[in-house]
């Protein structure tokens, strides 16, 4: 990637760890995918969308179920083409848009996932994300998310308030992490009954899970650009700094649920 020193200064992080060979964006890592991923089920049968598919990671994993389509939303372009790399064939694509508003026709789904993307929207925007899941859906379909979670179901608003303040400053996007709880009743509120939670260690920047999520010739890849390049270096500490001063509070999730509308 082509970038300026002075842009990794403003670079949302999840950014910064891209252009350093960081594949697997989301806080459960591939662990808590590979868990989400078994609970959709997802067979021959089914019409598959993923939202916000980053680098497409999940996505090749998705089409080695063989779904009978993928349609992959991203609203980053150069995302999207990233991702374009891992979906080709027949009644594949990606699209970019915005999972807010989304351009295909209304229950036309059978399943639907987006990992590390609803964290970051306001509350209106988590809402609007989640209504046009249940808008995509057909009756019976399943919806699955995998997100940042406070782990503390009581945590003050004081220290939520300081918890998403240090981590937004640091990734340099909005990060607005709700409780287990929280995140249930978001999905209830829009016509989902939740099947299953799983939690994890949000250990993003953590050596182990480097390891499982990028493999040694990738860890080894992100390791030699971080030497060489001093301001993702700084970026990247100022990340695991506040993810291990917040490591109590944190957590990754994953839920899913099935619409069942009313
Ligand atoms: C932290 S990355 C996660 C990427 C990938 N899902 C993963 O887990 O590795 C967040 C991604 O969400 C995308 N995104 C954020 N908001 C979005 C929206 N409203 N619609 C579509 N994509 C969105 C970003 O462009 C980015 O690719």
């Amino acid at each position: 990637m082509n970038t300026l020193a002075s842009d990794f200064q403003r670079m949302p992080g999840h950014w910064v760890l891209a252009s350093l060979g960081k594949r697997v964006l989301r806080p459960g890592g591939l662990g808590l995918t590979r868990v989400m991923l078994e609970q959709l089920h997802i067979g021959h049968d089914d019409d598959v969308i993923e939202f916000a598919p980053g680098l497409g990671v999940t996505a090749s994993m998705t089409l080695q179920r063989h779904p009978r389509s993928y349609v992959a939303i991203e609203q980053d372009e150069r995302a999207a083409d990233t991702a374009r790399s891992y979906v080709s064939g027949d009644r594949r694509q990606v699209i970019v848009a915005d999972a807010q508003d989304v351009p295909l026709e209304s229950h036309t789904a059978t399943v639907i996932y987006g990992e590390a993307m609803l964290t970051m929207q306001s509350p209106v925007q988590k809402e609007q994300i989640i209504r046009e899941a249940a808008r995509l859906l057909k009756p019976g379909g399943k919806y699955g998310i995998h997100e940042m979670s406070l782990a503390n179901p009581t945590i003050d608003p004081q220290r939520r308030k300081e918890v998403r303040q240090d981590l937004a400053r640091a990734i340099r996007v909005n990060v607005a992490p709700l409780t287990s709880a929280e995140w249930i009743d978001l999905l209830e509120n829009h016509g989902f009954h939740v099947l299953a939670v799983q939690t994890a260690p949000m250990h993003l920047l953590h050596l182990k899970r480097l390891l499982e999520d990028e493999g040694i010739s990738g860890f080894l890849k992100i390791s030699g650009n971080l030497l060489r390049n001093r301001q993702a270096r700084q970026r990247v500490l100022e990340m695991r700094r506040q993810f291990v001063k917040h490591a109590a509070q944190l957590q990754a999730i994953s839920i899913v649920a099935e619409f069942r509308p009313k």
